[in-house]
């Protein structure tokens, strides 16, 4: 059976105080949530002991947004895996579209920060994605096709979730057709090993688009940026029906 996933990835919002006002608002709306959906907050460093400490003993996980391949050293900056699951970190967003974009990251370091979170025991989210000029000149399958055969070299499928994660309906509002995110993400699962891989649509989700898209059948959760920022809209996608 796929699990259903919901994670919110913060990106770089709420400080350590406006992380627990959210669980505080949240969690009252999560009373009546299905246990077949395992729910999670990819929240900044800073903010992920104070959020595990809150959530012991709750469904919700807590996820990191990056971590480095190696286990300690000069990575002025990074992460490590043993960093992370000292505080109750379960998960870890592997390859977003804005590292990739905005900081250099590449299939090879992506693949080695995989790697490197299941070493720790920590379920990676692996984004792929392609651009708005990839898609309109036709390149969305191949661009997809390299990008999961690269990044998951060597990488142990039982313990993965992907996100497909079109960038050109990140942060925009331009959310991708459900139809089509059922397509790709079909293709994404075909070219896996194990066929029973969590695969996430990431992409201005909203609470009024989120039954729809997890309606389609090869769709088994979200990836939630500007959405997971506020509690009751995101406990509602959290909630979808
Ligand atoms: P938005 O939901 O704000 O479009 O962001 C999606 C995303 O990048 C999640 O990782």
């Amino acid at each position: 059976m796929r699990k259903i996933v919901i994670a919110g990835n913060w990106k770089m919002h709420k400080t350590q105080a406006e992380s627990l006002e959210f669980l505080q608002a949240l969690l009252p709306h999560l009373t009546e949530t299905s246990d077949d959906r395992e729910v999670v907050l990819c929240a900044p460093f800073t903010a992920l002991s104070a959020l595990s400490k809150s959530l012991h003993g709750s469904l919700i996980r807590v996820g990191a947004q990056n971590i480095h391949w190696e286990d300690q050293g000069a990575y002025t900056g990074e992460i490590s895996g043993a960093m992370l699951t000292e505080l109750g970190v379960r998960y870890v967003v592997v390859g977003h579209s804005e590292r990739r974009q905005y900081f250099g990251e590449t299939d090879e370091t992506v693949n080695l920060r995989l790697k490197a979170a299941q070493k720790h025991g920590l379920i990676p989210i692996l984004c792929v994605g392609e651009t708005k000029q990839q898609r309109d000149a036709g390149e969305t399958e191949a661009v997809i096709s390299r990008q999961i055969e690269q990044d998951l070299v060597g990488v142990d499928q039982q313990q993965l979730v992907i996100a497909y994660e079109p960038i050109w309906a990140i942060g925009t509002g331009d959310t991708c057709e459900s139809s089509e995110a059922n397509r790709v993400i079909g293709l994404i699962r075909s070219q896996l090993k194990n066929p029973q891989v969590s695969i996430q649509y990431g992409g201005s989700v909203k609470p009024d688009n989120i039954d729809e898209i997890m309606a389609q059948p090869e769709i088994d959760g979200a990836l939630v940026g500007g959405a997971s920022l506020q509690p009751e809209g995101f406990a509602r996608i959290v909630n979808f029906q």
